[in-house]
């Protein structure tokens, strides 16, 4: 079993290139542009499969990218079954100025890979992959059954895996999902992740006058759709750093003292967080630290906001429409149809007469939290230390993944945030990157994760 750390020697350079022709393809889910090239990286996954040698390997067309599907079965009926949980699109490289290099051009730099997708999520997935390879290959069997569903649209604001998994539930049946799309607390201090905020995503579009018009003809008599806008959004939040909104934090889970302590055992340096975003001080949830705020506390952002003028020189205009797009992260356990209810309402309730106002609910993602005790995250825990030779401990994200209360619902599975990632890998952002040690170390714990899980009593 030793055998996988002289496998991924041998194959180093192999396993390198591979990952970098993955990353090449600009699997962008959310532009139009890059359909075909969402479904090449969909396409490369497969061929990859089949050269691994899994018994069955599928496209899944739906209506918007393809899933991909793929088995191997040969650890037989009573063998445990281990469903691993993936994405291959990408988010948009904007603001591509701000990249050292092409996105698409992977290279490695202070022992990161660095392109757009290394961290999230092809690299992290990708490990998965080359577990079952190593066992393929050399021993010719694995030790579990294995399934893989990755889909092209985590990214996107429309996605069909949900809908996939409820109408294919023995198809995925397992005792167990696997996902690495989280990350660590720091470098060098591998994590599990136990908990997840969700999302609630808005855009509000507020019109005034029928038309845009001379501000000095008209300012001081009309309504101006962009300070109603902006008197809308500050409406939501109180000076305390809550949520103004009705009933929004009915659901809430409160923290238990024992968390608290555990967030609090955990090495966070609020001077080197202030100075890595380069921010005077933080500020939040009043009463809360910023691990509590960013991890078990929802918010409310503004995530773009447009109108009026904003060319060369100035132009003396009261326009006739400002919108904004907004989210609210949730924790457990709120819901995010219910959160949308109740921001509509409120909505409703504070714009003033002045203005026609036109809400859309983008989408939505519930919290979750896994059970951190369970028989999964042991050997998810074991294979971690043995992979890494060090403690592993236990955290939450502040971001989601949608799809993940979908598989607990419908599979009744426990689920594993076996993630890889570190918090300067930059996803989302240029220069996005993703460490080589973790990605040949995450290789090697997704391995002893397949043989400890498959020792597990049932
Ligand atoms: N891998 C991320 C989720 C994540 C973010 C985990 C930060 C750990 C730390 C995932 O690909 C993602 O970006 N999710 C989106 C989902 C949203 C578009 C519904 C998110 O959290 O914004
Ligand atoms: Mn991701
Ligand atoms: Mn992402």
């Amino acid at each position: 079993m030793d055998n996988v750390a002289n496998y991924l020697e041998k194959n180093n350079e192999k396993l390198l290139k591979e990952l970098f022709d993955f990353l090449r393809i600009p699997s962008i889910s959310s532009e139009k542009e890059h359909k075909e090239d969402v479904k090449s990286a969909a396409n490369w996954i497969i061929r990859n499969f089949q050269e691994i040698v899994f018994d069955k390997v599928q496209l899944i067309e739906t209506e918007g990218h393809p899933l991909v599907y793929a088995e191997w079965n040969g650890a037989g009926k009573d063998a445990k079954t281990v469903l691993v949980y993936g994405h291959y699109d990408v988010q948009p490289v904007d603001p591509i100025e701000l990249w050292e290099s092409s996105p698409f051009e992977p290279f490695i730099k202070d022992g990161k890979i660095v392109a757009r997708g290394s961290a999230d999520d092809k690299g992290q997935l990708f490990t998965h992959l080359k577990a079952a390879e190593f066992y393929l290959k050399s021993e010719g069997k694995l030790p579990v059954n294995l399934k893989f569903i990755i889909e092209g649209e985590e990214e996107a604001s429309e996605s069909h895996i949900d809908e996939f998994i409820e109408q294919n539930p023995e198809l995925l049946k397992s005792d167990v999902v696997v996902i690495s799309d989280t990350e660590w607390f720091y470098y060098g201090m591998p994590s599990i992740c136990y908990g997840l905020r969700g999302i609630s995503y808005f855009e509000l579009e507020v019109t005034g006058p029928n038309r845009d018009l001379h501000s000095g003809s008209f300012g001081g008599a009309v309504d101006n759709p962009i300070q109603v806008l902006a008197w809308i959004i500050n409406q939501m939040k109180d000076k305390y750093g809550r949520i103004a909104i009705p009933g929004f934090y009915d659901d809430v889970l409160e923290l238990t003292e024992m968390e608290r302590e555990n967030f609090n055992k955990l090495p966070f340096d609020l001077t080197e967080y202030k100075a890595d975003l380069g921010v005077k001080e933080v500020n939040g949830e009043m009463g809360f630290s910023t691990l509590e705020r960013i991890w078990a506390r929802p918010t409310f952002d503004v995530n773009g906001i447009k109108g009026g003028y904003i060319g060369a020189g100035q132009k003396t205009v009261l326009p006739s429409k400002a919108s904004a797009k907004f989210s609210f992260r949730l924790v457990p356990n709120q819901k995010s149809e219910d959160i949308a209810k109740k921001v509509s309402k409120f909505i409703q309730m504070v714009a003033p007469p002045t203005v026609k106002i036109n809400l859309k609910v983008m989408s939505g993602a519930n919290p979750v939290l896994v059970d951190p005790n369970g028989p999964a995250i042991k050997s998810c825990i074991t294979s971690l230390e043995k992979a890494f030779g060090k403690e592993v401990v236990f955290m939450r994200e502040g971001g989601s993944i949608p799809v993940v209360e979908t598989f607990t619902k419908v599979l009744h599975a426990p689920v594993v945030l076996m993630g890889l990632g570190l918090p300067n890998d930059n996803i989302h952002s240029p220069n996005e990157s993703f460490s080589v040690d973790n990605f040949f170390g995450g290789i090697k714990a997704s391995a002893y994760f397949l043989k400890e899980f498959s020792n597990n009593i049932k």
